[in-house]
């Protein structure tokens, strides 16, 4: 981005933000992992909520999509070769995106000082019946407006490349920020729908509570392709960076494009099967969304295959050969790629972790238990978190100029983090098998004993623990390693942030691919389908405000209290 230096201000700004979110989110984690396990008890069980919902949002909303704006902002104009249309818009969205950011977080962490009214223990999954502060909604619903700015960003600059070059394929990074786009502009109708209309009027008091079912119904419309959202970054940095580090080319720009254009199509018409148990929906519709989930490992196992051969074609040019021998030419020590690599390697575990969550049937022996963390510290926490401290590593003197602090102490840490998550994410797989619940401080209840198949529950909790304080030192190890970076006095050299050709290029890819307007009413249509019936059920049977209900945040106040 050397020509372009005002975007690199833009990413610099984004990822710093995302960085801030992601050590204090880190922090929280390990005060729950050694609070719930009873390692250590550093803070009031009666917090604990304010905690989660604070590691939660900060987490899976601020770091995991802050960092995407940069990555996006980053891969747009280098595929395009061209700054976006406006700086004082791309600033405006920015300050947007973080303006709502502060609000919610102020809200949040107000619920830690007594004094105030203010709070925000609703956890990240925010629906109703538990009730935040108006300012924590009015946040959420001031960011969400700054993703679909900067959304309109990107697609401007687009639009002005493409009047300069009519005919062209849409270069690929700027495909897949497109595409990705187009499918959150879509599943983010449903939050809207939620927070403005129903949460925002019910916590200022002017409205009733609204139908619970309905607002969950709307959050998991979201809720669901949100994790696509969070994973289209890590893909972009898996198609397109991950070959060139491992000294390739990518294999397939068409398969790169069918996936993309499947998972703007398949993410939003799933979100029910997050609800398979509650009452209300009827279970042909959860089947219809199972039917959908299943078809969403396509994409998936595509990408496994994609870019698999991609790295394995690297190997060769560096010249790996054999079966599996070529697996030792690659560049293990280079951080970012090793990170990137145990990132996918983890997804792909992650992955069958989730056809369990998946199946309507056997999801009921996991539902709300600790497994469910445990399958998205896999997915979230390390497909996608682990890609992008790697990318990091390789991405940061990129758009700093400054030379990378320490690669020893990069693939330390990138290592540190997969071992932290074997550790963690196993005991909670496992804990979650034995039935301990998820989202409570005190797991241990009076004549209640949980089963394990084999070891004790005791060696469960020690090992999530001790998992937890592995990931944290690894957190700041990393934020360690990315400030000393941009703080380094060294220039950094060999900054080529070109990307090779694919092996199959765009000329081999059907250009029925590009045509972003169909794949948008088609996966419009899908959506539709797939929610307009339950939707409609919902509020035939209990109506948007259930009969009884009053405006009045009373109505909650007895439920927190159970709660705390
Ligand atoms: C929940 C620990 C990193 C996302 C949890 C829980 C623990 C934990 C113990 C379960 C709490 C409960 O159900 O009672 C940690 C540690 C981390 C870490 C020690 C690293 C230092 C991450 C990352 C992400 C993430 C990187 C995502 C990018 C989440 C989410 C929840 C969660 C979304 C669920 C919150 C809820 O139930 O509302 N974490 N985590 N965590 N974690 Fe992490």
């Amino acid at each position: 981005l050397i020509q372009y230096p005002h975007v690199s201000r833009v990413v610099r700004s984004l990822f710093l933000t995302a960085f801030v979110a992601f050590g204090i989110g880190a922090f929280m984690g390990v005060l729950q992992a050694l609070h719930r396990t009873g390692v250590a008890r550093l803070v009031d069980s009666a917090d604990y909520y304010t905690l989660l919902t604070l590691h939660g949002v900060l987490l899976v909303i601020v770091f995991t999509i802050f960092f995407l704006a940069g990555v996006f902002a980053w891969a747009n104009t280098r595929s395009l070769d061209r700054p976006p249309v406006s700086k004082r818009f791309t600033w405006f969205w920015v300050a947007t995106m973080s303006v709502g950011t502060a609000m919610a977080g102020i809200a949040i962490l107000a619920g830690l000082i007594p004094s105030t009214d203010i709070s925000a223990d609703v956890l990240f999954t925010f629906y109703a019946p538990l009730q935040a502060h108006p300012i924590f909604y009015i946040g959420l619903a001031v960011f969400i407006i700054g993703t679909w700015l900067a959304g309109i960003d990107w697609f401007r600059q687009y639009l002005a490349w493409r009047r300069e070059n009519a005919g062209e394929r849409i270069p690929l990074q700027s495909f897949m920020v497109l595409t990705t786009m187009l499918m959150w502009f879509i599943a983010t109708m449903g939050v809207a729908v939620e927070v403005v209309v129903f949460l925002i009027p019910w916590s200022l008091g002017i409205m009733p509570a609204p139908n619970p079912l309905l607002t969950r119904t709307l959050f998991w419309f979201f809720g669901h392709p949100v994790v696509y959202f969070w994973l289209m970054p890590a893909y972009l940095l898996w198609y397109t960076v991950l070959p060139k580090i491992a000294g390739g080319r990518l294999f397939s720009d068409p398969l790169a494009r069918v996936v993309f254009v499947l998972f703007l199509l398949l993410s939003t018409p799933v979100g029910i099967h997050h609800q398979y148990v509650d009452p209300g929906i009827a279970e042909g519709f959860k089947f219809i969304a199972m039917t959908n989930t299943m078809f969403l490992l396509l994409p998936s196992l595509l990408t496994a295959f994609t870019v698999v051969a991609s790295i394995e074609h690297g190997a060769r040019q560096r010249g790996g050969t054999g079966y599996f021998g070529w697996l030792k030419a690659l560049p293990w020590r280079d951080p970012a790629f090793t990170g990137m690599a145990l990132a996918g390697l983890m997804f792909a575990a992650g992955g069958f972790s989730g056809m369990i969550n998946a199946g309507m049937n056997i999801n009921y022996l996991v539902h709300n238990t600790i497994w469910v963390p445990g399958h998205f510290h896999l997915t979230v926490g390390t497909a996608v978190a682990l890609t992008f401290m790697a990318a990091s590593y390789w991405l940061v003197p990129r758009i700093t100029g400054r030379k990378l602090y320490s690669r020893p102490i990069g693939l330390f840490q990138v290592v540190l983090w997969f071992i932290g998550m074997v550790f963690m994410s196993a005991a909670m797989h496992r804990g979650g098998l034995a039935g301990i619940p998820r989202r409570t401080a005190e797991p241990q209840y009076p004549q209640v004993t949980f089963e394990t198949v084999a070891g004790s529950v005791s060696s469960l909790r020690l090992q999530l623990a001790f998992g937890g304080v592995l990931l944290f030192v690894s957190a700041l190890l990393f934020l360690m390693n990315v400030g000393l970076t941009a703080m380094n006095n060294k220039p950094a050299r060999n900054l080529d942030s070109a990307l090779p050709p694919a092996l199959s290029g765009p000329d081999q890819s059907p250009t029925v691919l590009d045509n972003l307007k169909l794949w948008a009413l088609i996966a419009v249509v899908l959506v539709i389908l797939a929610y307009s019936l339950p939707l409609y059920s919902i509020v035939q049977g209990a109506g948007l405000y259930p009969a009884g209900q009053e405006a009045s945040p009373a109505v909650i106040a007895p439920l927190l209290e159970v709660i705390a």
